[in-house]
């Protein structure tokens, strides 16, 4: 049984979803993460590819960019798909002087300026926060490791250029830690299907003094930290 997205029978997507933005990079973690890995869906280039992390089925799948884009696959996939838990593995713009360029940010809320988080219930922001049994494993995951790591909020922005100036300045006073575009989607569909999810972000770039210059190479090797910490939170 196909969706409209996802073109592919239930049983080969795999309960555990490891999700970046970039398509390229769901086919990179399939090919040096998983084992016996297989493309089963390929819709507008969006490949799932299932295999196995230490004997556990996984499947990698890439959101595409802004909430819109994930909403279609993870609500497909929490609802079609019986998929259990989501993980995104993504970057961010990061926004306190504390936080580096390459540091990983472990979102435990999501502020957003989507409608996403007030379209559901009339008159109420909803709260758009990460599974705590997902979030516990990685903030555990992360001790020890060689990055700095933070957990807090982020700022899901329905805008890549755009936002403006003063939308960072309020957030980052109010402690949040980094922008992306993703994570708010992802926890709202969570939440709406009953489900798990967690956002584990690298800082590609830093909004206040405009660091962060990485080579391709580098956001390749940079974005494993994060990966490890997404897959101990995914099988946790
Ligand atoms: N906004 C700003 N900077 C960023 C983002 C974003 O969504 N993602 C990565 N760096």
């Amino acid at each position: 049984m196909s969706t409209p997205h996802i073109a592919c029978e239930p049983g080969d997507i795999a309960p555990l979803v490891i999700m970046p933005g970039d398509p390229k990079r769901a086919e990179r973690i399939a090919r040096t993460r998983l084992t016996d890995a297989k493309l089963v869906s390929d819709v507008r280039g969006i490949g799932a590819w299932t295999g196995h992390i230490d004997g556990t089925p996984v499947t990698a799948m890439a959101s595409g960019m802004g909430v819109p884009s994930l909403s279609i696959y993870a609500t497909e996939l929490y609802r079609d798909f019986g998929v259990e838990r989501i993980c995104r593995v993504g970057t961010c713009g990061a926004i306190p002087r504390s936080v580096a360029v390459r540091d990983i940010i472990i979102a435990s809320a999501a502020h957003t300026n989507s409608s996403v988080a007030t379209i559901n219930v009339p008159g109420v922001a909803l709260s758009l926060a990460p599974s705590f049994d997902m979030l516990r494993a990685a903030v555990d995951a992360a001790r020890g490791g060689e990055r700095a790591v933070h957990v807090g909020p982020v700022f899901t922005n329905d805008f890549f250029y755009g936002g403006g100036p003063d939308t960072i300045g309020a957030l980052s006073a109010l402690g949040t830690l980094g922008v992306e575009m993703e994570a708010a989607g992802l926890y709202a569909c969570a939440l709406a299907a009953g489900k798990e999810a967690l956002a584990v972000l690298t800082a590609s770039d830093h909004l206040m003094d405009g660091s962060g210059d990485l080579t391709a190479e580098e956001r390749e090797t940079l974005f494993s930290g994060a990966l490890e910490i997404a897959i101990a939170a995914l099988l946790a």
